[in-house]
């Protein structure tokens, strides 16, 4: 025992002592690297200065309108000058390895070229969409998928990704819904800080890590009406408290780059917001990494109608600290000017020059500017086995279970006779989802592959239906969907008709979601719905497997379909993990990251709202804060999922109901497995401030704790709170807590739970 003690007490110093070790290394490491940078930086003509500054695209991939011509020759000519520190878009390590040695070889000073991509849910094995992903309130997942999709990214010489996205999002109609973790700030905070350290790694110059931007920065989530690059107006405290989260936890994770955005905040465009780049993000943050424009969002100051020329634009860019320039020819082509005319001060330059050389020596760019570039690891790790198992198990554990009547599901493996149904079941594209980086056309499992291989027998019967969509697919056209061509109706509801269960796959095409793809619709489009009732009159036990990248309108099918099963746009083993669900080799787990409403029109919908002044109808009549054609509450409400157990929640307990400035409250709840099966359930525990100097939300999520149980097993959850998760941004702009009364649920989802309340001395 006392050996025991004493070597566990070794233990403990060797590694407080190693801590201290590792953090003098970072610390040694880093003031060499800031010699190196002032050296180089020391060396450099300001026109080269500027040249690390401005990013331009390959033009064989555009993931954005080109705002001016330039050609791939005049890259060349502008990089052996100097006039380019960094490319996105170039991929393949032959290619990357090529543009590299350009940079390296032909410029005065040889500074490598940092490359960078949208590697967003995987590299060519695709990942579960974030969206669906934030769906298995799992970070270790996402550190899992983004560590592998670095390990993918930087075998072909890739040294930057433009991920994670972490805007939280409260409107449906916005495509891009599917690229972040959904609309909570609690939940995103937590996905977003695994996710920086899944593809940064503990060390950047590690060849499988890549640099990570947390962007889009700020509130682009929160474009008016759900349109694509609409302003936002917002308030203070929202912009604090539901925007800022999952960003200031990219810094804590040691994320090394933002990216600002296209929209304005309140009249002023984001590029060009010196309170959101320098006092928030480099100011109170420290954040010491660098900013990196959107596509052209510095050119996009001119029809924001705040810049009269490009030249005005690069000034307010610069002044703002945007530090890189992202295809918009602003800074390569004003900034010299603008500070001989002495507009720009030369030490802002050096400032923002400053950060990309840093990040770019962390990377070991200096040390080996090939490093990352790897034939061999690119021929042997792209969609290797370990990678598509790991792709399988993402996919899965982001499926929530939303509807099981009379237990329909799981279905047997054998026995029965099994109609799958749809367009989207035979996709091998469609689960590759939308920002899909090197993911090769039609390369996931299907759901009709994964059936047969899951249930070993290809004997299920396969109707399409009607065609959904029509046309060519791809990233940069808009998608068609056939909504008069009816031929394959009839056979699919003869099929059904015949059969014991179907299996019907039925959502949104992955090209309807993604940027530039906002809707004002967000039912099922085409002739879904029709083919859903058809087949609904034949056969009883229809299931329904929704690919989806937003929340859609689904009422009729809540109604009137036994299950359902929302399976997003899954990834590479799509096909695979939803079989394994639909026949009980897995049991889903997940739950909504995104409150399911039941009209568009309810949109914005999330559960952390505000009570308003009117929020009953005590009196019965008309006045107060409510639709009068439909209910306000979601279909689905935000934290929801089911599980083929039941589980029950008692014995809430809270060690005190006083919480003082330095004591902390243990709250406790007991879960139990009452079913049949085992399985795993998410507890989640929500506060409310009761009276606060502003209006506070109904709830807000404050902690959740996945937990497996036996048939019959109970376990004891345990959540701390102190006086940190009460602090909130107020009106004074300041961060308060305030003394007060506050209620506290435990329970599955937040809409319901055991209550129990505490005060705050
Ligand atoms: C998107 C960014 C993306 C960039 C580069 C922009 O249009 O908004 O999220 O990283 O293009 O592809």
């Amino acid at each position: 025992m006392h050996k025991l003690i004493i070597s566990l007490l070794v233990m403990s110093i060797i590694a407080v002592s190693c801590q201290t070790d590792n953090k003098t290394k970072t610390s040694e490491a880093d003031s060499a690297i800031d010699v190196k940078v002032e050296a180089l930086l020391a060396k450099m003509t300001l026109i080269e200065k500027i040249g690390q500054l401005n990013q331009y695209s390959s033009r064989w991939e555009m993931t954005g309108p080109a705002p001016e011509s330039v050609d791939s020759m005049a890259f060349y000519t502008m990089v052996k000058e100097g006039k380019i520190g960094s490319m996105l878009n170039v991929t393949g390590a032959k290619a990357t390895r090529n543009i590299q040695s350009w940079a390296v070889d032909s410029s005065r000073l040889g500074i490598p070229l940092i490359l960078a991509y949208d590697v967003i849910h995987g590299y060519e094995t695709m990942f579960p969409i974030p969206l669906a992903e934030a769906a298995s309130w799992e970070p270790e997942l996402a550190k899992k998928s983004s560590r592998i999709a670095a390990v993918e990214a930087s075998a072909v010489g890739l040294h930057w990704t433009f991920a994670p996205m972490v805007d939280i999002a409260r409107d449906a109609r916005w495509g891009r819904f599917m690229e972040g973790s959904g609309e909570d700030p609690y939940l995103g905070a937590k996905m977003a800080y695994a996710r920086v350290k899944g593809f940064q790694g503990d060390d950047l110059s590690d060849e499988t890590t890549i640099a990570a931007c947390a962007k889009h920065f700020a509130a682009y989530g929160f474009i008016e009406s759900g349109r694509d690059y609409n302003v936002v107006q917002i308030g203070d405290p929202t912009l604090h408290n539901i925007v800022f989260p999952p960003f200031k936890a990219c810094v804590d994770a040691g994320v090394a780059t933002f990216m600002n955005a296209f929209n304005t905040i309140n009249e002023t465009p984001a590029t060009a917001s010196s309170y959101l780049q320098r006092d928030i993000l480099k100011g109170e943050w420290g954040f010491d990494g660098f900013v990196v424009s959107d596509w052209n969002s510095i050119g996009e100051l001119l029809p924001h109608g705040v810049a009269a020329d490009k030249k005005e634009a690069a000034l307010k860019a610069i002044t703002a600290g945007s530090d890189m320039d992202m295809e918009g020819n602003a800074y390569i082509n004003n900034l010299e000017e603008l500070v001989n005319e002495g507009e720009v001060d030369v030490a802002l330059i050096d400032d923002a020059v400053r950060r990309i050389l840093t990040i770019k020596f962390k990377l070991g760019l200096f040390d080996d500017p090939y490093k990352y570039c790897n034939p061999e690891r690119e021929k042997t790790v792209m969609r290797c086995d370990e990678h598509l198992a790991a792709a399988k198990e993402a996919a899965k554990r982001s499926i929530v279970l939303l509807k099981n009547e009379n237990n329909l599901l799981p279905l047997k493996k054998d026995g029965l006779s099994i109609a799958v149904i749809g367009e989207l079941a035979e996709s091998k594209d469609v689960p590759l989802g939308s920002w899909r980086a090197k993911a090769i056309t039609n390369s996931a499992v299907s759901l009709v592959e994964g059936i047969k291989n899951t249930t070993g027998t290809s004997k299920i019967s396969f109707a399409k239906g009607p065609d959904y969509t029509v046309g060519y697919r791809s990233f940069v056209t808009e998608l068609k969907i056939n909504t008069s061509n009816r031929s394959g109706m009839a056979a699919a509801k003869s099929l059904a008709s015949k059969s014991d269960v179907v299996v019907i796959a039925l959502g949104e095409d992955c090209w309807q979601t993604g940027e530039g793809r906002s809707q004002t619709d967000i039912s099922m489009k085409g002739l879904q719905q029709e083919l859903l009732e058809e087949v609904c009159k034949v056969n009883k036990n229809v299931v329904v497997v929704l690919m989806n990248g937003r929340p859609i309108e689904i009422n009729w099918m809540a109604e009137n379909v036994p299950a359902i099963v929302e399976c997003w746009h899954l990834g590479s083993e799509a096909g695979n993990g939803i079989a394994e669900v639909l026949f009980g080799d897995y049991n889903p787990a997940g739950k909504l990251p995104v409150s399911f409403p039941k009209s568009v029109g309810q949109q914005p919908l999330y559960y952390n709202h505000f009570n308003t002044g009117r929020p009953t109808n005590g009196e019965g009549n008309v006045f107060w804060s409510h639709y009068t054609d439909e209910s306000k509450e979601p279909l689905y409400p935000f934290g929801y999922g089911l599980s083929y157990t039941t589980f029950s929640y008692s014995g809430l307990e809270l060690s005190s109901t006083e919480l003082t400035a330095d004591s902390k409250i243990v709250v406790k709840a007991t879960v139990t497995n009452t079913g049949e099966v085992a399985g795993e359930e998410i507890a989640q525990l929500y506060i409310r401030d009761l009276v606060g100097s502003i209006s506070r939300p109904v709830k807000e999520l404050k902690g959740f704790e996945k937990i497996t149980l036996e048939p019959k097993e109970s376990k004891v959850v345990s959540f701390e709170i102190t006086t940190k998760d009460l602090e909130y941004y107020g009106a004074s702009g300041e961060w308060n807590v305030e003394p007060g009364d506050f209620n506290l649920w435990v329970g599955p989802n937040s809409a319901e739970g055991l209550e129990s309340s505490f005060s705050l001395k």
